[in-house]
C-alpha cells in the first residue's frame, strides 16, 4: 500500500489537506498526517480540524511562534525523525510557508520523492519569504502538482520540465466541497451582516505588518472603505500582535475586527460580501470563485489570472488606491460571472491517483 507522509502546519494548509486527506483514504493510499505547530492558536489550526473532518496528527511537532531560522530548523530536525521512523512513499507538501520548505528538505535529504501542491507559483518578489520557500521547495521536489496551465511555464523557465502534472486547486475542491456546509454555518445572520451589504477584509501577510508605513496605509485606506461600507475584518494573530506594538488600532465606527475564524464561516462570509480586501493567497482566489470582487492590498500577485479577468485590483499599501478601487468596484462590479479557471474541483482525487500509480517510479 501506498504510503504518503503529509506536511502542514499552517491554515490554508489544514484546508487543502482536508481535501486531498479524503481523496488519499478512497485511493486506498496510507496517509500520515504531521503538523508542524507553526499555527497553533485554537482558532488558527484546531478550528478546521474539528471543522473539516481532517483526522487527528499522527505527529505534532510544536515548532510554532519562532522566527524562520528557528521554526524551519526545528520543523526540518523533528520531520526527519518522522520519516526515518516511516520511511513513506512520498512525502507531500503545500503551497510556500516554512512548513513546506522544511518537510522538501528534510525528505530529499533522505532520498524521499516530494510532491508539491501548488507547484510552479511565482510573486518574481525575492524579498517574500513565500517566494524563497516555493522556489527552493519546487527545485527539491519530483512531483509537481500545478493548479493550472500557466505555471507549467513558469517552472520550464528554471529547468523543471519533467513530473509536471496539472490536477487544479485543493482550494477550488475545497470551496465546492464546503459549501452546502458553509450555508448552514449562519455565519452572516449571527453576525448581524445583510447579504451584499458589508466589505470582508484579511491582513496578514508580512511585507504589510512589519512595515510600519504599509500598515498605516493600509488601516488608513480601511478606514475609507469603512466610510462607504461596513467592513469586517477578522485578524490574524500576527497583525494583532504588530498593531499592539505599533499602537495603532482600527476606529471601530468604520471597521469591525473579530478574532480569526473557522473555514465554514469564511466561505459563508465571502459568499455574502459585496466586495473583499486582502492581501491572502487563498482570499483572493475564493473571491473569484465566489464572484465577489477583490481588492488586493499587495504589489503583486501570483494569482494573476484573477486580476486579467477583472476581478481583482492590486493597490499596494496605498490608502488612495485602496479607496479608489473600493469607490470603483462598489459602483461598477464586473457584469460577467468570472469563469472556472482553477481547475474543476477535482484536484484532490487527481493527486491522490498519481502519488497511488506513481509511487515506486520516481527516483531521486
Ligand atoms: C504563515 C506563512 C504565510 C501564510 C500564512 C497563512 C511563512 C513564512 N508564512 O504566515 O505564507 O500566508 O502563514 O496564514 O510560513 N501567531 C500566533 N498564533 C498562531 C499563529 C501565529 O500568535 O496560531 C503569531 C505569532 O506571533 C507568530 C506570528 O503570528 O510568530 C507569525 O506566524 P508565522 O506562522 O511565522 O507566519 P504567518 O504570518 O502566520
Ligand atoms: N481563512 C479562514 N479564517 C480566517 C481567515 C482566512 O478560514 O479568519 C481561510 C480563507 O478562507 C482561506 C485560507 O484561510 O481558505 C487562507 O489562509 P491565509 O489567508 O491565512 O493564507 P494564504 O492563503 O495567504 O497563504
Amino acid at each position: 500500500m501506498t504510503h504518503v507522509v503529509s506536511i502542514v502546519g499552517a491554515r490554508p494548509q489544514f484546508i487543502k489537506a482536508a481535501v486531498v486527506s479524503r481523496a488519499l483514504a478512497a485511493a486506498g493510499v496510507r496517509e500520515t498526517l504531521v503538523h508542524t505547530g507553526q499555527h497553533y492558536d485554537a482558532a488558527m489550526s484546531d478550528v478546521f480540524f474539528q471543522e473539516l473532518g481532517l483526522p487527528p496528527p499522527a505527529h505534532h511537532l510544536g515548532a510554532g511562534g519562532l522566527g524562520h531560522g528557528a521554526a524551519t530548523g526545528r520543523m526540518l530536525e523533528k520531520i526527519e525523525a518522522v520519516l526515518l521512523e516511516t520511511r513513506p512513499d512520498w512525502v507531500l507538501v503545500y503551497g510556500d510557508t516554512n512548513s513546506t520548505i522544511a518537510g522538501a528538505l528534510a525528505a530529499v535529504k533522505l532520498h524521499i520523492p516530494v510532491a508539491h501542491v501548488e507547484a510552479g507559483m511565482r510573486s518574481f518578489n525575492r524579498r517574500m519569504p513565500e517566494e524563497i520557500n516555493r522556489v527552493l521547495t519546487d527545485h527539491a521536489a519530483s512531483l509537481q502538482l500545478l493548479t493550472h496551465e500557466h505555471p507549467r511555464k513558469l517552472l520550464a523557465d528554471e529547468g523543471i520540465t519533467t513530473g509536471v502534472h496539472t490536477v487544479g486547486d485543493t482550494m477550488y475542491d475545497a470551496a465546492l466541497l464546503f459549501r452546502p456546509a458553509a450555508e448552514r454555518s449562519g455565519a452572516r445572520r449571527r453576525l448581524g451582516l445583510e447579504d451584499g451589504g458589508y466589505a470582508l477584509a484579511t491582513l496578514h501577510r508580512a511585507e504589510n505588518t512589519d512595515d510600519p508605513a504599509r500598515l498605516r496605509g493600509i488601516i488608513t485606506g480601511l478606514t475609507a472603505v469603512g466610510a462607504m461600507i461596513p467592513v469586517l475584518l477578522p485578524l490574524h494573530p500576527r497583525t494583532r500582535k504588530m498593531l499592539g506594538e505599533l499602537g495603532l488600532a482600527f476606529d471601530p465606527l468604520r471597521v469591525r475586527v473579530i478574532d480569526p475564524i473557522g473555514y465554514l464561516d469564511m466561505l459563508d462570509l465571502e459568499r455574502g460580501a459585496r466586495l473583499i480586501l486582502t492581501d491572502s493567497g487563498g482570499v483572493q482566489k475564493e473571491a473569484l470563485f465566489n464572484g465577489v470582487p477583490c481588492i488586493t492590498m499587495r504589489d503583486e500577485t501570483e494569482w494573476v489570472e484573477t486580476v486579467e479577468l477583472g476581478w481583482n485590483i492590486l493597490v499596494g499599501a496605498d490608502a488612495v488606491r485602496i479607496e479608489a478601487a473600493a469607490r470603483r468596484f462598489l459602483s461598477h462590479p464586473p457584469k460577467e460571472a468570472p469563469p472556472p479557471v482553477y481547475g474543476d474541483g477535482r484536484a484532490g482525487e487527481k493527486i491522490a491517483m498519481l502519488l497511488r500509480d506513481l509511487a515506486g517510479k520516481v527516483h531521486i
